[in-house]
């Protein structure tokens, strides 16, 4: 084989949460009367909660300062959580599922690779938490994507070498992170254009792990 992992990014590669995070975002924005769209969101795939707030608040008209930016980061993932209680199964992307089950049926090790620090809550919701070997999220980092730090973590918790490793991604971000990690990167969706990636995919329904090997 010539991968002994595939360490998948979670929002956009496994679960459908894009619309959870926009109304999340466009709520908090509409209450400080802050213009925000799905053009902006887009720009939120992939970069950590701290560095989206960033984005939002270039639209803004005044200044905050880090308490207030942190207050409203926290406001926002407080929204965030009330939507994905919402989320089950149906959330789980076309093809995902098969993907991951034909990997594991060929002894490769699968792992999660997420920005995301509600990455446990998602997974639990969809029910997919016991179906990884390990799981690196953004609780585990401290520089996010495009830092390659959560997929090194990642092959770090397999016990499986950087090069051994393939990631699947959906953001630009992600693909430069899963390349500074030294690692091949299966780009889909959003990212399926990127030309830095290994391969490129509509979505894990447009892949087979054969593919690949
Ligand atoms: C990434 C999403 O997976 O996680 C980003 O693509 C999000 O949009 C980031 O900002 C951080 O998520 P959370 O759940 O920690 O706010
Ligand atoms: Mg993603």
């Amino acid at each position: 084989m010539k991968y002994e992992a595939i360490i998948f990014d979670l929002d956009g590669v496994v679960v459908s949460t894009d619309n959870c995070h926009y109304e999340a975002w466009k709520q908090l924005a509409d209450e400080e009367g802050i213009y925000f769209d799905r053009t902006i969101n887009e720009r939120l795939r992939g970069v950590s909660r701290m560095e989206s707030l960033e984005i939002v608040l270039e639209k803004a008209e005044k200044s905050y300062t880090e308490d207030e930016k942190f207050q409203m980061a926290e406001r926002k993932n407080g929204y965030y959580k009330e939507l994905i209680k919402k989320l089950d199964k149906t959330a789980i992307l076309e093809g995902a599922e098969e993907f991951i089950t034909d990997a594991k049926s060929k002894g490769i090790k699968v792992a999660i690779g997420s920005s995301s620090k509600n990455t446990i809550a998602i997974l639990t919701q969809i029910g997919l938490l016991e179906t990884f070997d390990k799981i690196a999220d953004g609780n585990d980092i401290k520089n996010s994507k495009p830092a390659p730090d959560v997929f090194l973590k990642a092959a770090e918790k397999l016990g499986i070498e950087p090069t051994k490793c393939v990631v699947v991604e959906d953001a630009d971000a992600g693909v430069e992170a899963a390349l500074a990690a030294n690692m091949d990167v299966i780009a889909v969706g959003y990212a399926s254009a990127n030309p830095k990636c290994t391969y490129s995919a509509k979505g894990l329904f447009d892949i087979k792990v054969d593919d690949i090997m």
